[in-house]
């Protein structure tokens, strides 16, 4: 009987129930790394690499209130829903603050984990501006990319600081 309720509940479920879902799941994520940020800025060894997690920290906050304002966009409090992906993903993030403190190979780590972060948030930003232009909410798609764009530039700067010297420097001072 109650699988038959479920199922029936289920049933009514449409594209907008996925999207916010969806935006419930991101909007814990962004809290979360809103947290994790700090840690792994105070955890770098290089300041540049440090500047990089406080920068986009910054744009995290903005990033918050974008989504708090999609919320309100479709009358609905803002709450957050237990995201276990990203939660494994940050956990693996501590993991190398820990393991590899005062190691050479430090920073390359911390790096690689912030990319893991930023390919999570891409993947769930495009599908929610997917599913908003197919709401016809233009408003909510702009805000989306807003925030999508500010991931991808944040994931090339990555890029940029593990190929500028991040990844050799681990490489050389292990030799
Ligand atoms: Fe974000
Ligand atoms: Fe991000």
């Amino acid at each position: 009987m109650a699988t038959t309720r479920k199922a029936a509940k289920a049933a009514n479920k449409g594209l907008e129930d996925l999207f916010l879902d969806g935006l419930k799941d991101i909007y814990y994520a962004e809290k979360k790394i809103l947290k994790a940020l700090p840690k792994m800025a105070k955890g770098a060894e290089s300041e540049e690499v440090a500047a990089a997690f406080e920068k986009h920290r910054m744009e995290t906050e903005g990033q918050v209130e974008r989504l708090e304002e999609i919320f309100e966009i479709f009358g609905k409090a803002a709450r957050g829903k237990t995201c276990p992906a990203i939660d494994g993903i940050l956990e693996e993030g501590s993991e190398i603050l820990e393991d590899y403190q005062g190691a050479p190979a430090l920073d390359a780590g911390l790096v690689a984990a912030a990319q893991a972060v930023e390919h999570y948030e891409i993947a769930r930003y495009g599908t929610l501006a997917a599913w908003a232009e197919q709401l016809g909410k233009s408003d909510v798609v702009d805000l989306l990319n807003a925030t999508l764009k500010e991931e991808v530039a944040t994931d090339e700067a990555l890029s940029g600081l593990g190929e500028g010297g991040v990844n050799e420097r681990a490489l050389q001072e292990a030799a």
